[in-house]
């Protein structure tokens, strides 16, 4: 591959940003010499965290020791303090633009504006962001193909666990007819707490500390982060057409801890499953917390581990269990995603 330095602009520096930018700190040389992957660090943007721009490039080590002694990166020593997120979208220095802010699944917002923006702009946009791609999937794909661009977001359903590229890339040609699984870590993370002893509300907190939770995690224990999920495996991996109100839902807050013990006497498991199944010309999904059996695979995924099975025509089911939430984890969606556009364009 041609020697191609590419220059990547960060909006948000919450979980998802950080655990990237942690793993840039870790792994460049890495990248470097197993992939001959360069690359800049040219500006953040985070209106809580600080922002930071520097066309020579920052220093992921250097943000990371920030933001771990103080929490915020307002004292990097050098580059422009006065940027925000449409500076990083519009600027002529950045190549990929890079967008992990909070999910709202109701507006998209701020994402889905960051995102429009930086593909008008000809950049290539990597996100783990669920609202804009559940609200504006077909509008912003085709906005990326009339720009040449790439649009990637691996991370939107398992966070770095392969399930989006799985489909649409290591499983290209296959017909899916369902897919069904665990999608919200901090979900089967309190299920799994709650069997061990711990109450509802501890368990949600230790998942926000673990920062597996949504900003707001009423999305989490209501169902609405499945169901997005839903939506996403629904319209761009199984060609369906459906907003979150078509998904039958129901979250975990009315699961108790006799409820649990309660399945457990019986030889089963509470779990939030999700379901899109293709039916006839359309496609149907549904989020609800079922009882499986002990026996049943989904049964012994614990914790923040999630895992989805694909039933498909050439392969049968195709089952990918790992974690599904975190903050270094989802930066693996958003470095793979970064990867995949590196080896699509350095060689031309
Ligand atoms: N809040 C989400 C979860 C984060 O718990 O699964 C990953 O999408």
């Amino acid at each position: 591959m041609c020697a191609h330095t590419w220059r990547i602009g960060l909006i948000g520096f919450g979980n998802v940003g950080q655990g990237f930018v942690r793993i840039l700190a870790r792994k460049a040389e890495t990248l470097r010499e197993r992939y001959g992957f360069e690359f800049k660090l040219i500006g953040i943007a985070d209106p809580i965290k600080g922002s930071v721009y520097d066309p020579e490039g920052l220093d992921p080590k250097t943000l990371i020791k920030l933001i771990d002694e103080k929490g915020h990166i307002k004292d990097y020593p050098a580059g422009r303090k006065d940027i925000d997120s449409l500076t990083i979208c519009r600027s002529e220095d950045i190549d990929i633009v890079v967008e992990v802010t909070p999910t709202n699944i109701k507006t998209g917002e701020p994402g889905l504006t960051h995102i429009r923006e930086a593909l008008k702009h000809g950049k290539h946009v990597v996100t783990s962001n669920k609202g804009p791609i559940a609200l504006a999937y077909p509008e912003l794909k085709e906005l990326a193909a009339s720009k040449g661009v790439m649009l990637r977001f691996e991370g939107v359903v398992m966070s770095g666990t392969p399930s989006i590229n799985l489909a649409l890339e290591a499983m290209a040609g296959v017909d899916i007819s369902k897919v069904e699984g665990i999608v919200n870590g901090t979900t089967n993370f309190i299920l799994t707490k709650m069997e061990e002893g711990m109450t509802y509300e501890e368990a949600l907190k230790e998942a926000q500390r673990l920062g597996y939770a949504e900003a707001d995690p009423t999305a989490d224990v209501e169902g609405w982060d499945a169901a997005v999920k839903a939506v996403i495996i629904a319209n761009v991996i199984m060609g369906g057409n459906i907003t979150i109100n078509d998904v039958e839902r129901e979250g975990i807050t009315k699961i108790t801890k006799e409820d649990v013990k309660d399945a457990l006497s019986k030889g089963q498991r509470i779990k939030l499953i999700a379901r899109v199944v293709k039916e006839g010309g359309s496609v149907k999904a549904s989020v609800k917390p079922e009882r499986v059996s002990l026996t049943h695979p989904l049964a012994n995924v614990m914790g923040a581990i999630n895992a989805l099975t694909f039933y498909t025509d050439h392969l049968g089911p195709v089952t990918i269990v790992g974690p599904g939430a975190g903050r270094v984890e989802t930066g693996q969606a958003i470095l793979t995603d970064v990867l995949a556009i590196h080896r699509h364009y350095a060689g031309r």
